[in-house]
């Protein structure tokens, strides 16, 4: 374990943090004036005079003179070293902390990381220039201000333009001595497939230059300007962007958002510049990926209010559904705005302007109640699709810590899905083994004995669920069946109830969809991965396979059921695969 913590990591690490949040945990404010104030934890304490200063991420207190910034605090409370106390909030806010010491190679590793950026932004440099000036540009720029961006905000975020050419970034590397090999590696560049030579990866594109919170140019994005595939382009993951931890705008926004004490999140680069340019700055942009529990990680310190504002359609509906649970269990408030089936905000901001679109954001409802609303519509409000819409809403629930939010927002659902309130505690108590899983054993009535047994059916099982990753077409049929019915192996029944969950969901089974929602889990991430990878040797025999599997499930439901009936007459295992012993048993019955 490091022990050492690099200087920008320390700053990002305070930057992210929010004082007023992490002390809150441990002793309740009162606000006073521009401070909060409390009881002290470090002596004992009868008049607050505990003061926490979130202007300056301070704490400081007036009776025992203990004080000092947010590490301090939990060092004191915690009885953390300081490297701890750093470890423990980087956690909380989502920001890596590199593994080990700085050995010579970490320190080569680091030297990239800053060419990697300092070339991105060199890119981002030149094709903001191009935009601005070059007679090529003149077509983006017309684009951009049909779009109504006008320069402010070009120059704020630093758009550009790239030529429609194989070597325009390339040439201007090469004028400007760069190299052209970590141009690759920060994915300006793409290798061609003689293996000789690059060519410029971004071309015909609006360039939407990606920071990281602390304003590094970690990536680059492109929207193509002509119609054309794909609509937009982003860099690819390289070692200094992780699509699923940084943010789009959150760099510029930050400030407005702290100041605003809620925050807005969209989906696209246009609705997060449109806000802007109708003087809406309190939002960050998703790039084209779910939002992921690090990226919530990353808002957390911000404000405690959000509001998923996504596309109006389908999507954007899954998506919102998505990434709820992740606000829930890091104890923000979260609001889902629902815009007309056929806008996004860029659109409805444009056409709208700011004031509707604060009225609008005023009748946002809780995430909660969008859930629920959601699954009624899309299940039904009879007794069974209020029943699905309980499991996908506990599923939201199930992480939250306090236990007296917990319990409102539990009475909330009782009292709109009609359910008694303990139905709903048992079943949260009773799903323990997974957050996503809703609790199938209990359901089916099916004993430890018969979830424990492993025998050669096992690879039959895994094949069907391998088979159904990569046919998704044969969902329903599985799902109509009630696969978790018959399925033995644990791990594998509830990799099925997460898929069946996310088809339900959505229609369809997107395997990266999959891996996200299983991000929780991670044994089961990876159980997903190699057994879809399985899948290919099937391709030309689906439908022999089908029935196959159908066959071996028709017998497995037969042997699940008769072990019911063994199990309540106390049989020894055996028996199961005895005919003629079975049928002697159960006549004696
Ligand atoms: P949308 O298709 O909703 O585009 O994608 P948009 O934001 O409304 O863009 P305009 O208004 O047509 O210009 C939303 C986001 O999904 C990602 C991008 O980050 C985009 O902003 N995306 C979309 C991709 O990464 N690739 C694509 O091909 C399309
Ligand atoms: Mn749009």
């Amino acid at each position: 374990m490091s022990s050492y913590i690099p200087e920008d990591v320390l700053r990002n690490v305070l930057e992210a943090a929010n004082i007023r949040q992490v002390v809150g945990e441990y002793v309740p404010l009162k606000k006073s004036g521009r401070n909060w104030i409390g009881l002290c934890p470090f002596h004992p304490d009868k008049d607050p005079s505990f003061s926490v200063s979130e202007e300056k991420q301070i704490f400081h207190c007036f009776g025992c003179g203990e004080g000092g910034d947010v590490f301090k605090f939990l060092m004191k409370m915690q009885g953390m070293s300081f490297v701890e106390a750093v470890k423990a909030l980087a956690n909380r806010y989502g920001i890596i902390i590199p593994e080990r010491p700085r050995s010579s190679l970490d320190q080569k590793r680091h030297m990239e990381t800053e060419e990697l950026v300092s070339l991105n932004l060199a890119a981002a440099g030149f094709y903001h220039k191009n935009l601005l000036h070059s007679s090529g540009g003149s077509d983006a720029r017309a684009y951009l201000e049909r779009r109504g961006l006008k320069s402010d905000i070009i120059s704020r975020f630093r758009l550009g333009w790239a030529n429609d050419r194989w070597d325009g970034l390339i040439n201007h590397l090469k004028t400007e001595g760069l190299s052209l090999d970590k141009a690759e590696k920060a994915g300006l560049l793409v290798s061609r497939e003689s293996g000789k030579g690059c060519y410029d990866r971004f071309r015909g594109r609006i360039i939407f230059p990606i920071l990281d919170r602390s304003g590094k140019a970690v990536a680059l994005g492109g929207r193509i300007l002509k119609d054309g595939h794909p609509k937009y382009l982003n860099s690819p993951e390289t070692p200094v962007y992780n699509k699923s931890r940084v943010l789009y705008g959150l760099s510029q926004n930050k400030g407005a958002i702290r100041q605003a004490g809620r925050g807005y999140v969209v989906e696209g680069y246009m609705d997060l510049l449109a806000l802007a340019q109708s003087d809406i700055d309190q939002v960050v942009a998703t790039l084209g990926t779910a939002l992921t529990e690090d990226h919530v990680k990353q808002l957390r310190g911000l404000c405690k209010d959000w509001i998923l504002v996504f596309d109006g359609d389908a999507a954007g509906v899954k998506a919102a559904l998505r990434a709820l649970p992740f606000f829930y269990k890091l104890n923000l408030r979260v609001k889902v705005l629902n815009l007309p089936a056929e806008d996004d905000p860029d659109s409805f901001v444009g056409r709208e302007g700011k004031d509707s679109w604060e009225a609008l954001v005023d009748t946002a409802g809780s995430g909660l109640d969008f859930a629920i609303q959601q699954g009624l519509a899309s299940y039904g409000k009879d007794p069974e699709g209020r029943f699905r819409t309980t499991e996908d809403v506990l599923s939201i629930l199930q992480p939250v810590s306090d236990p007296v939010r917990k319990s409102l927002l539990l009475g909330h659902v009782a009292q709109k899905l009609g359910v008694r309130e303990e139905s709903l505690w048992e079943r949260l108590n009773a799903g323990n083994s997974s957050t996503i899983v809703p609790n199938i054993r209990k359901r089916y009535g099916l004993s430890a004995e018969v979830k424990n047994r492993k025998g050669p059916e096992n690879r039959a099982e895994a094949k069907l669920i391998s088979f159904l990753l990569g046919h998704p077409q044969y969902m329903k049929t599985f799902l109509d069946a009630g696969l978790d019915l018959w399925i033995e192996v644990p791990s594998l029944r509830e990799l099925w109830m997460a898929m069946s969950h996310l088809y339900s969901m959505s229609g369809n089974l997107n395997l990266s969809d999959l891996y996200d929602q299983l991000e929780p889990v991670p044994e089961l991430r990876t159980l997903a991965m190699r057994l879809s990878a399985d899948f290919a040797p099937f391709e030309d025999m689906e439908e022999k396979i089908l029935s196959d599997l159908k066959k071996y499930c028709e017998d497995r439901r037969n042997k699940v059921l008769r072990w019911n009936v063994l199990e309540q007459i106390k049989a020894p295992a055996e028996v199961v695969d005895d005919e003629d012993l079975l049928r002697q048993i159960l006549q004696l019955r």
